[in-house]
């Protein structure tokens, strides 16, 4: 290959890459775009044969009257679709149908990652490394769901390690909190190719397993890391900005009790966004004060002590 075709291959790989398209779905290219095959039309049906009339045994036939060409027969016409329904939506229903029984079938944290790991509903999984399923102690107070994993956790199998992680790290160690504290999972546990938001469909069939594992971990709070989370969670549609700072009560399938929760903002949005870690730190004092009041232990933080002297 020449140095200049070279150069545009490269040229054009960044450009794919800088657009987000950094996994290969299949092993050769397929023209999306191109108008989708129209299935044959269906077979006319023939009207019966007449037996044919006896020939008159006096009248030979005719050296030159052509032969009657035999009816033509219908090519057996394309398999069509059983169903009227776009092939995705049915797809997606019974994928949700398989999580749930998969989920509630699950006893323990360690039979429910096997299962997410049997799973193959979610399309995802064909483009990710690796299922990221959670970190920390499976025995802390404290359980905080992300919205996907990112590149990093991606290639490490552990959420939350990236640069949004160790923000989050950091978030945590102001009230006193680290990962003996907190149980770390995400909403959907197979990274989106070029970690673009997940899709409502891609959310609602991981959203089984999620529930389950909140219902298995059995947290005494939960915190809702950025809108993703937080909108499939608390089953609204509000926005993160109105749902941010406020104590919900999280009804989980298989919970006895609606579980404290709030909704915060996520640490990528807080990178890209600086000002809004006024907000984030408000909520981090009132998650701080929930805390004390749950009786849940953790070192002192240097802004809470009293000043010496
Ligand atoms: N963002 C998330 O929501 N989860 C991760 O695990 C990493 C980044």
């Amino acid at each position: 290959m020449r140095v200049d075709e070279l150069q545009q291959w490269v040229a054009l790989l960044s450009w794919l890459d800088a657009a987000g398209v950094d996994a290969a779905v299949d092993e050769s290219a397929r023209d999306w775009t191109a108008p989708a095959p129209q299935p044959a039309p269906a077979p006319v049906p023939q009207p019966a044969l007449a037996a044919p009339a006896p020939r008159a045994a006096s009248a030979p036939r005719a050296a030159s009257a052509p032969r009657a060409a035999p009816a033509a027969r219908a090519a057996p016409a394309a398999r069509a679709p059983s169903s009227s329904r776009p092939v995705g939506t049915l797809i997606g229903e019974a994928a949700v149908g398989d999580a749930r029984m998969l989920a509630a079938a699950a006893g323990s944290l360690d039979e429910l990652k096997a299962a997410l790991d049997r799973f193959d509903g979610c399309a995802l999984k064909a483009t990710a490394s690796r299922l990221v399923f959670a970190d920390g102690d499976p025995s802390a107070p404290i359980m905080a769901i992300g919205e996907a994993p990112g590149g990093e956790e991606d290639r490490t199998g552990v959420p939350f390690v990236g640069r949004a992680g160790q923000l989050f790290d950091r978030m945590l160690a102001t009230i006193g909190l680290d990962r003996r504290h907190v149980y770390i999972t995400n909403i959907v546990t197979w990274r989106p190719p070029g970690n673009r938001k997940p899709n409502a469909g891609e959310t609602a069939v991981c959203l089984p397993f999620c529930h389950r594992h909140i219902a298995l971990k059995a947290p005494r709070m939960v915190l809702l890391l950025g809108g993703t989370a937080a909108a499939a969670l608390a089953n609204t549609t509000e926005t993160i900005t109105r749902l941010r700072g406020r104590w919900l009560g999280l009804d989980v399938p298989g919970v006895d009790q609606p579980l404290p929760a709030m909704a915060i903002f996520h640490p990528a949005y807080l990178l890209r966004t600086p000002a809004a870690k006024r907000q984030a730190w408000r909520d981090l004092r009132a998650i701080d004060r929930r805390l004390d009041e749950l009786g849940i232990e953790r070192p002192a933080v240097a802004w809470k002590r009293a000043p010496e002297g």
